[in-house]
C-alpha cells in the first residue's frame, strides 16, 4: 500500500500530467509549423511546475521546495524538500517524440527517501519508498538478474550543445560498444533509472546531470535492490553531477568498465565546485565529471553540504559479483 507521501506525490504527478498530455498533442500539430512549438513547450514546461508547486504545498505546507524552473524555496520545516523536475525529456516533447517524465523526489536529512517518476503516455507510475520497495503501478519491481557485462543493455545520455566532456564520454561509449549487447539513450534521465528499477536496462551511467534529473529516481533504484553511485563508485548525491546505476551484480563491472575507459582517455576536465546545499536557487548542472574518477584514487570524501544522499548503500568498490 502506498503511503500518504507516495499518494500525495502520485496525486501531484497526475494532474500536472493531464496538462502535458494536452500540450504534447498540440506540440505534434505544430511541428509543420514554421514557427516551431519552442515558446509553447516553454510555457507548458512552466504550467506543469505551477501545478506540481501547488499540489505539494497545499498537502504538505512546510516543506522546502527545489523545482527546476523556479529554484529554490525554503520551507519552515528544514529538514524535508521537494525535488522536481515538471518535465524530464523536454527536447523529446518539443519534437514530438513520446517519452518523457515527471519526476518528484523528496528529501529528508540530505537523503532521498521517495521518489515518483510519472510516464503519462503509458500511465507508467514508478514509485518508491525508502523501505518499502520500488513500484509500477501496483506492481513490484526488481532490478534485472543479468551478471554478465556481455549480454547487458544499458543507458546513457549524449551531452549536447557544446557541453564539456564529450571526449571521456566518448571513451565511455566506445568501451561500452566493446563489452556489452547494446547501449540505449532515450532523452530522459528519470525514466532511464526507473527502468533500471524495473529491469528494463540492467544499467545506465551520465555526466552532467541536475538534482532533478535524479533524485526520484536513486530511490527507485535502490529500493527495487540495485546499486547507485557516481561514477567514481561513491555514494550517490543528488548534486554529484555523474550517476551509474545497475543491478547489484553489474554495478561494480559497469563501473570498472567506464573507470578504465576514462583513464585512457586524455581530456583534461576540472570538476567544478558546488554551491552548500540550499545555498543556490539554481542547483548546478554539473559538468563534466571524469575528473572525478581521476580523484577517487586520492580518496576524495562524500560532500555532505551538497546533499550527497547519506542513506546509501553503496556497492564495494570495483565489485563486480
Ligand atoms: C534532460 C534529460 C536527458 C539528459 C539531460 C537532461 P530535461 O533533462 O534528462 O535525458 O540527458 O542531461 O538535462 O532538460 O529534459 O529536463
Ligand atoms: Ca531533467
Ligand atoms: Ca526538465
Amino acid at each position: 500500500m502506498p503511503s500518504a507521501t507516495i499518494n500525495v506525490m502520485e496525486a501531484a504527478a497526475r494532474k500536472a500530467a493531464r496538462g502535458l498530455i494536452r500540450d504534447f498533442g498540440e506540440v505534434e500539430n505544430l511541428q509543420v509549423s514554421r514557427k516551431g512549438p519552442a515558446d509553447y513547450v516553454t510555457e507548458a514546461d512552466r504550467r506543469a511546475e505551477r501545478i506540481l508547486r501547488a499540489e505539494l504545498a497545499k498537502a504538505r505546507p512546510g516543506f522546502g521546495l527545489l523545482m527546476e524552473e523556479s529554484g529554490e524555496t525554503e520551507g519552515e520545516d528544514t529538514r524535508r524538500r521537494w525535488i522536481v523536475d515538471p518535465l524530464d525529456g523536454t527536447t523529446n516533447f518539443l519534437h514530438g517524440i513520446p517519452h518523457f517524465a515527471i519526476s518528484i523526489g523528496l528529501e529528508e536529512d540530505g537523503a532521498m527517501v521517495a521518489g515518483v517518476v510519472y510516464e503519462p503516455l503509458r500511465d507508467e507510475l514508478f514509485w518508491a519508498e525508502k523501505g518499502v520497495g520500488c513500484y509500477l503501478n501496483r506492481r513490484r519491481l526488481r532490478v534485472s538478474s543479468r551478471q554478465r557485462l556481455s549480454e547487458a543493455v544499458l543507458a546513457t545520455g549524449i551531452p549536447f550543445k557544446g557541453r564539456a566532456g564529450k571526449h571521456a564520454f566518448l571513451a565511455t561509449v566506445e568501451s561500452a560498444i566493446d563489452n556489452t549487447a547494446g547501449i540505449r539513450r532515450l532523452g530522459s534521465a528519470a525514466l532511464d533509472l526507473a527502468y533500471v528499477a524495473a529491469g528494463r536496462y540492467d544499467g545506465f551511467w551520465e555526466f552532467g546531470l541536475s538534482p532533478w534529473d535524479v533524485a526520484a529516481g536513486i530511490v527507485l533504484v535502490r529500493e527495487a535492490g540495485g546499486f547507485v553511485t557516481d561514477i567514481a563508485g561513491r555514494p550517490a548525491a543528488i548534486g554529484g553531477g555523474s550517476i551509474l546505476a545497475a543491478n547489484d551484480r553489474l554495478h561494480g563491472a559497469v563501473r570498472q568498465m567506464l573507470d578504465n575507459s576514462l583513464k585512457a582517455s586524455d581530456e583534461d576536465l576540472a570538476p567544478k565546485s558546488l554551491p552548500p546545499h540550499g545555498g543556490s536557487s539554481r542547483a548546478p548542472v554539473r559538468s563534466p565529471v571524469a575528473g572525478d574518477v581521476c580523484r577517487r584514487q586520492e580518496g576524495a570524501a562524500d560532500n555532505d553540504a551538497s546533499g550527497t544522499d547519506r542513506g546509501s548503500a553503496a556497492p564495494p568498490t570495483g565489485s563486480g559479483r
